[in-house]
């Protein structure tokens, strides 16, 4: 049976998984999501073997994995670990109810209780899109001139997502971040991510580089994951000053060539072995 690999582009990323799936011998079909047609309740949809999901929207990730899902396909991840991950809300009341360190994090649905929700933070504060990823509309709030107006800003923003306001303590991190990638039970590679900007995203240009994968971050990176239903995760961390280390954010779709450019690990063959082995598992 045939693999369905969801895909919205064709990143360096599926590249080396299809890659990876190639030098096995494995059959897969490149799924565009663009192309789905779903007449639910329908009993002569494709049967796959599995469904691994690279879709780059969450709100189309959420759904097609819902879709596949009740056709009775196991989607990695699961839609459980989608909803929780994509949403910067959700995964930090995992990660909270996990007793989990994560950045003081704080969450508004007005604009002044926003507004009155940064100051009690204290600045700078980071306020973040509850749904969005490569640091984009990221915004460090240095006073409330600035407070009132970027609220005022989002408020016209049409997407709802943007009238839910996630709030955070800046953290004074070195110039970096970590990047954990777990796959199953396994933290198999983390990197530094470096930049001269405070977003240190490799979509903004931060530079990788390996970072030796210690007991602290192992563990850490292993309750995160489990906290958020577990699977193929990037686990973000960031340092405090006094070296403390915070789970920011758990990737359910991640990004890894800043990764493959920084280590030996070949994350995409890792990816199709836990791919594999957890298709087995279920059957
Ligand atoms: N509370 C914070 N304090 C300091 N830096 C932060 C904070 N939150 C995020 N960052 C920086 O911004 C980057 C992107 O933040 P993140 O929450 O992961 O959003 P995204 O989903 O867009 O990647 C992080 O990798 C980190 O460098
Ligand atoms: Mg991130």
């Amino acid at each position: 049976m045939t693999l369905a690999v969801l895909t919205t582009r064709t990143r360096l990323e599926e590249r080396l998984i299809f890659a990876a799936l190639e030098r096995r011998g494995i059959p897969y079909a490149q799924v565009d999501d663009r192309s789905l047609i779903h007449h639910l309740g329908d009993r002569e949809v494709p049967r796959y073997l599995g469904v691994l999901n690279r879709i780059m929207s969450h709100t189309r990730s959420v759904y097609a994995t819902r879709l596949f899902e009740a056709t009775g396909h196991q989607v990695l991840n699961p839609s459980n670990v989608v909803e929780t991950c994509g949403d910067k809300i959700l995964t930090s009341l995992a990660l909270t109810k996990a007793g989990i360190p994560t950045p003081r994090t704080v969450v508004a649905v007005t604009p002044d209780a926003a507004v009155e929700a940064i100051e009690q933070l204290g600045y700078p504060a980071v306020v973040k899109p509850a749904v969005g990823s490569w640091g984009r509309l990221l915004s460090k709030v240095n006073d409330r001139d600035a407070a009132e107006t970027l609220i005022e800003h989002k408020q016209s923003l049409r997407s709802p997502i943007h009238n839910v306001y996630y709030l955070q303590e800046y953290i004074d991190k070195p110039d970096r971040d970590i990047r954990v990638i777990v796959l199953g039970d396994e933290p198999v590679a983390a990197v530094y991510r470096r930049s001269d900007h405070w977003i240190t995203n490799t979509a903004r240009g931060a530079t990788t580089t390996s970072c030796p994968l210690t007991d602290d971050l192992v563990s850490l990176a292993l309750r995160a994951s489990a906290a958020v239903g577990g699977g193929m995760l990037a686990v973000d961390l960031l340092e405090r000053s006094t070296g403390e280390l915070l789970v920011t954010e758990v990737n359910h779709t991640m990004e890894f060539h800043g990764l493959a450019a920084a280590t030996d690990v070949d994350v995409a063959d890792l990816i199709v072995t836990h791919t594999l082995s957890t298709l087995e598992r279920a059957a």
